[in-house]
């Protein structure tokens, strides 16, 4: 009865259960990964069907609307919920309403833009010799390339504009300098008022005298921005008309609107 070992002898023992407990906590410790890889697969799937089924529900919303409207369409369905099928209608014609109302506005818009690239506000006038005469304001024609629009109007030399705005109002005159000019040639842009005096709204002056006795040629050009009220007209004058030359693209008269 000697025991001195007692204590030494459950000893494989011991270490044989370490070894299981070991292996125990391993298989646990890649249970719980495993279950928490699982569990965030698992939300991540529940959240993209519940995507599907919120995308679902709304076509299937759609489509309880179209059928109820086909439903509200027969006689027995008008019946049957008189009130359901007048909110139906009222829900339809306000969405048509809103189509209708956004496509118009699109219309609108684009008539707008290309009525205004077709036609241009704007006219070019070439000058036009009216007999030998001296005349108290330039006549004109109409030229070839030039845009016309009925938003300004020519008669007897005036031009008038149909639409309130900003315009560039330009011209260029030609004409004879003499060897030795008293006064200088000026070309002048007139507003014509009709309770008022005209208003000067732009001039160009000339002194050169030319030692050629026939035809010393000089061009005058004149520009600027005006704005202009609806049924204003505008003219050239010259101080002596007789000396204007006509040839072709030398004498000129224009404006455009410029908004
Ligand atoms: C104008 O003057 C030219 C010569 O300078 C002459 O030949 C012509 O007949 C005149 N025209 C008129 C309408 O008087
Ligand atoms: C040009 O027209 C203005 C305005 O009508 C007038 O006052 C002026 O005398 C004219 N100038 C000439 C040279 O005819």
């Amino acid at each position: 009865m000697n025991e001195p070992y007692t204590p030494t002898t459950p000893r494989p023992t011991s270490t044989g259960s370490s070894i299981t407990m070991k292996i125990f906590i391993c298989f646990l410790s890649v249970f719980i990964v495993a279950q928490t890889i699982g569990t965030a697969l698992f939300c991540l799937y529940f959240h993209m069907q519940l995507d599907k089924l919120k995308d679902g529900m709304s076509l299937n919303e759609d489509f309880l609307f179209l059928k109820r409207l086909h439903e509200c369409q027969k006689p027995k369905g008008v019946e049957s919920s008189l009130l359901d099928c007048k909110k139906i209608t009222d829900r339809l014609k306000h969405l048509l309403m809103k189509r209708t109302r956004i496509k118009t506005s699109i219309n609108h818009r684009f008539c707008l833009v290309a009525d205004v690239r077709r036609h241009p506000v704007a006219a070019h006038l070439a000058g036009i010799k009216k007999g030998n005469k001296s005349v108290p304001v330039l006549e004109w024609k109409t030229t070839g390339y030039a845009p016309t629009n009925n938003l300004i109007s020519y008669k007897e030399g005036k031009l008038k504009v149909e639409k309130a705005g900003v315009y560039y109002i330009y011209a260029q005159v030609s004409f004879c300098t003499k060897p030795a000019p008293q006064a200088p040639f000026t070309v002048y842009i007139y507003l014509h008022l009709p309770l008022e005096s005209d208003r000067l709204l732009l001039n160009g002056l000339n002194t050169h005298s030319s030692s050629d006795l026939s035809c010393g040629l000089q061009s005058t050009h004149v520009g600027g921005v005006f704005e202009l009220r609806q049924g204003d007209v505008v003219f050239v004058n010259v101080t002596d008309s007789t000396l204007v030359n006509y040839n072709h693209g030398s004498t000129y008269f224009g404006m455009f609107n410029l908004n």
